[in-house]
């Protein structure tokens, strides 16, 4: 199954998840808090980006990818209100310098779920003044990266974090102003997006910016009826579809409001999907939608974490196609320590990809989440994402089998019978079906 020779093949990674120390961060102040992350896990030095992201640089360049998303820690850039770290700019410009020397295009992300204490203490998403600080620090980025920089996101993952942040309790602050508070910073998002967006076209015309949208398949249990199946296609509204329509119109749709917000119609070039898994909604009062449990037989990988459902990958493509814009998919993984299920998992997320591609869907490429451990927020280290395993007691890395995978995808171009064969036989008679051993009948 081969892939276009412009496909952007990638990795993803997020700033306060592998670079260490982030002592400004809000999630920093989080950590120590006791009961916040599991098992009283510690990001630390996480994956030592600060130091020495170099180093796995150098291996995603001998997986053969082309391209890596990352983002930037605005604490680490503003570490005080308008006192903006030069040093911390130049670490930056390294990196991105470091990833084009390598023949990796940088994939650049300003607000990935960390903010600086300081702007938590003045309110941020809560407060009007949030849009002329995140304006001035997407300015400064843009001055002093921007030449390094052809794609960028804006935003990762928004409805992500604002459940997470006003409802569920897994990150921070720990204040917690619920739905309303919810409410008014859906609003503030998106005028952060297209202020943000505004600065970066206008310095830069050609560079594509665009958001990450966690996208999962919404669904009711099976043989649920109507009222179950009319509550999952609310759940998708809301979560799926109420941010990407505020961007396409410009407008805040109910029940987040009805205003327009200036400047925000049409503000993106391409829409980033961050695709893991399906969940089965549940009816019910308050804010608990979805089933923990799984229907018997679903395969579920590590800690409970969710459903591996391939074909879901190929649904939201084609749910994002009405938006007429080219399509990356930013994120897409599975927690897996022991490597058992994601080779298969990879092959098999591909093959949607490349099925999306046959029918001519503008899929322009894949960022695996992701290239190696890092600290998985409220979940600290008990779940490993990466195609490289981490200690990070000792900083010793090693290449997950799906790493040498990735390998032989990058640099062919393309998924193969052979590699089914080699990393995941049980997915020959599913994907090469005409190549499978023929099964043995009689006696
Ligand atoms: C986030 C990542 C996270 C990943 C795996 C995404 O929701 O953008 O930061 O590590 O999922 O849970």
């Amino acid at each position: 199954m081969l892939f276009p020779p412009d496909f952007r093949w990638g990795t993803a990674t997020a700033a306060f998840q592998v670079e260490g120390n982030n002592t400004n961060s809000d999630w920093w102040a989080w950590e120590t808090q006791p009961g916040t992350i599991l098992n009283g896990h510690r990001s630390g030095l996480a994956s030592n980006w600060w130091a020495n992201a170099e180093a796995d640089l150098d291996a995603a360049a001998e997986m053969g990818t082309n391209a890596h998303r990352l983002s930037l820690e605005w604490s680490r850039i503003e570490p005080e209100p308008s006192v903006f770290d030069e040093a911390a700019l130049e670490r930056y410009r390294a990196i991105l310098q470091g990833m084009v020397d390598r023949g990796i295009e940088p994939m650049v992300t300003l607000h990935h779920f960390s903010n600086p204490l300081w702007l938590v203490e003045k309110g941020d998403f809560n407060s009007e003044i949030v849009l002329d600080y995140f304006g001035r620090y997407v300015g400064k980025v843009v001055d002093r990266l921007g030449d390094l920089v052809s794609k960028w996101i804006t935003i990762n993952e928004p409805m992500v974090y604002l459940f997470m942040r006003y409802l569920d309790g897994t990150f921070p602050p720990p204040q917690r102003p619920g739905w309303y508070g919810l409410r008014e910073a859906f609003g503030r998002l998106l005028a952060c997006h297209a202020r943000a967006y505004h600065i970066i076209k206008e310095a830069y015309p050609a560079a594509e910016v665009g958001i990450a949208k966690n996208m999962p398949i919404f669904e009711a249990k099976p043989g649920s009826g109507i009222v179950g199946r009319w509550w999952a296609g609310r759940i998708d509204w809301l979560f799926n579809r109420a941010w990407m329509g505020a961007m396409v119109n410009g407008r805040l749709p109910p029940p987040f409001g009805r205003s327009t917000i200036p400047h925000l119609a049409n503000s993106f070039d391409f829409v980033g999907i961050n695709y893991y898994t399906r969940f089965y909604t549940k009816l019910g009062l308050g804010f608990d939608w979805i089933e923990r449990e799984w229907p018997a037989g679903t395969v579920v990988s590590d800690g409970n974490y969710g459903e591996i459902y391939p074909y879901g990958l190929y649904r939201v493509i084609k749910s994002a196609l009405p938006y007429n814009k080219p399509i990356y998919i930013t994120e897409n993984g599975l927690p897996d320590a022991a490597d058992k299920l994601r080779p298969a998992f990879i092959l098999d997320h591909l093959r949607q990809v490349w099925q999306a591609i046959c029918f001519c869907f503008p899929v322009m490429g894949y960022y695996h989440w992701s290239l190696v451990d890092n600290f998985e927020w409220d979940r600290g280290w008990t779940q490993r994402f990466g195609l490289i395993s981490l200690d990070p007691d000792t900083q010793a890395r090693t290449w997950r089998p799906s790493a040498h995978l990735y390998k032989e995808i990058c640099h062919s171009y393309s998924i193969s019978s052979d590699m089914a064969a080699t990393y995941a036989p049980e997915m020959l008679p599913v994907m090469f079906p005409g190549e499978a051993p023929a099964p043995v009948h009689g006696w």
